[in-house]
């Protein structure tokens, strides 16, 4: 088995945890389907990657609040997010609901390969807009 570079094609990184250790995809997979699990994304930005029936999406959500930048919480009752600092909500797939926050949450390629997640820019279209999004 080798690891593919830590900068693979298109800005890809490897997530890893928040000490910097690999993650592999089949310790996210075995976490129930629903889960919001936090890793470490690009630039080290918390992301978040959601478990579904057939593996891991391949939208990843920044935990990055777009108000004034606060990390939060899944909640995993009220299907939201929820920023403590401010009381901003977002919706499963990182939408505004009541703010303050003006812009829905950043979003990345989530790709696993070998049991690697690979994380890269999301630079196409925004599926909740239908615009180019607003980080590109
Ligand atoms: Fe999240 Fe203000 S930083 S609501």
């Amino acid at each position: 088995f080798i690891l593919p570079s830590e900068k693979g094609e298109g800005g890809a990184i490897i997530a890893k945890d928040v000490l910097g250790n690999l993650i592999p995809a089949s310790q996210i997979l075995a976490e129930p389907v629903g889960t919001r699990a936090l890793v470490a994304g690009l630039a080290g930005e918390p992301t978040y990657l959601t478990i579904q029936k057939d593996g891991i999406d391949r939208i990843g959500i920044v935990d990055n609040c777009t108000h004034l930048g606060c990390t939060f919480p899944w909640n995993g009752t009220d299907q939201e997010f929820q920023c403590p600092c401010h009381g901003s909500r977002y919706s499963a797939d990182g939408s505004v609901l009541p703010g303050p926050a003006p812009l829905p949450l950043k979003l990345v390629n989530v790709v696993v390969k070998d049991n690697v997640i690979l994380i890269s820019p999301w630079t196409e279209i925004d599926p909740r807009t239908g615009e180019t999004p607003w980080w590109v």
